[in-house]
């Protein structure tokens, strides 16, 4: 008889466990709507499921990134100060970097600080950006603000800091939470310093369903991920197959939501939190909120939280916006 499939599992700390824990109990818990921060998408498997998204022909969001840094780093360049040192919140792939810090560093050589929570993006930011000359780099593993705080301590006088936020991540947080988040970042600069916020913009609901549902069932299985992740480190008995995914776009919040269907009445226990809990048929679990903005939203949620916005670019082919902004 074949032996069962051992379990993979990561080695998590502790304290990471334990809260990872309580927020997905808490999330299951409420009365309403069952919900699971959608931080804890990315874990190895999560995380390289969505560097595949951003190759799927129906998610057009990262190439457009990239697209409008490969058009419109130098001019974006143009309008630093100088000199200016460079943090980003999320270190990605690195790939967009790259772009802005080749157009900078012809104009200066470059600090440049990575700021990601996790040590295996940033070990892949430094194997794409190390060698560029030009350009040092260190990296801080850790939570993006605390990250920042480092960053701004180490500035010299006359320097500048251009903060990167480019993944469009903000669109992942609500609407004030992401308020709230560009006011500390506001908190932690002095006038004169930068930031290039991201944003992808409103389009058709068709073709975003599309790009959160795509028909090879990438994001599917993205987002089913996160079950899994919970039944490896938390010892749950989620029946992966017993759930489906799905994308809504809420036309009064102007935001895709990604949700897990629940396909029968089912019991989950989760170990670690020695708790049970219970789905009824249809019952969605909601993972996700992907924001859509327009051109001015973007100005005006500048506006609120203490920047100016000098210039916005936008792509062609998929409506998307880099837009830099001074802090005020
Ligand atoms: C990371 N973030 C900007 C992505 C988005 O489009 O909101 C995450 C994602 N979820 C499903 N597909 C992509």
């Amino acid at each position: 008889m074949a032996s069962a499939p051992r379990m993979a599992r990561a080695s998590v700390s502790p304290a990471v466990t334990a809260e990872f824990s309580s927020d997905v109990v808490v999330g299951l818990s409420h009365a309403g709507q069952k919900e699971l921060p959608s931080k804890y998408l990315y874990d190895e498997v999560g995380s390289a499921l969505f560097d595949v998204i951003c190759l799927l022909p129906e998610y057009g969001l990262s190439r457009a990134g990239m697209r409008l840094l490969q058009r419109d780093s130098h001019e974006i360049v143009s309008l630093l100060p100088a000199p200016v040192l460079v943090a980003e919140l999320g270190s990605g792939s690195g790939q967009k970097t790259r772009l802005l810090l080749q157009a900078l560093s012809k104009r200066q050589r470059v600090n440049y600080y990575p700021i990601d929570i996790s040590g295996s993006a940033l070990s892949r930011c430094q194997q794409e950006i190390g060698q560029m000359d030009r350009v040092s780099i260190v990296g801080f593993e850790s939570a993006y603000l605390d990250g920042l705080q480092e960053v701004a301590a180490r500035r010299r006088d006359e320097e500048r800091i251009l903060v990167l936020f480019l993944g469009s991540t903000i669109g992942n947080f609500d609407r004030p939470a992401g308020d709230q988040f560009l006011r500390e970042v506001r908190r932690i600069l002095s006038e004169g310093d930068a930031l290039l916020l991201a944003t992808d913009l409103e389009k058709p609901i068709e073709q975003l369903l599309l790009a959160y549902d795509d028909p090879a069932g990438v994001t599917a299985a993205f987002n089913l991920n996160l079950l899994a992740r919970i039944n490896r480190e938390l010892g749950a008995d989620f029946d992966l197959r017993q759930f489906e995914h799905t994308a809504r776009y809420d036309e009064c919040e102007r935001r895709v939501e990604m949700h897990l269907r629940s396909k029968v009445w089912q019991r989950v226990t989760i170990q670690a939190a020695a708790q049970r809990f219970y789905l009824r048929e249809g019952e969605t679990i909601w993972t996700e909120s992907s924001h859509k903005y327009s051109p001015p939203a973007v100005v005006e949620m500048g506006e609120r939280t203490g920047f100016r916005c000098a210039q916005q670019w936008f792509d062609a082919e998929w409506p998307f916006a880099q837009n830099l902004f001074f802090v005020v």
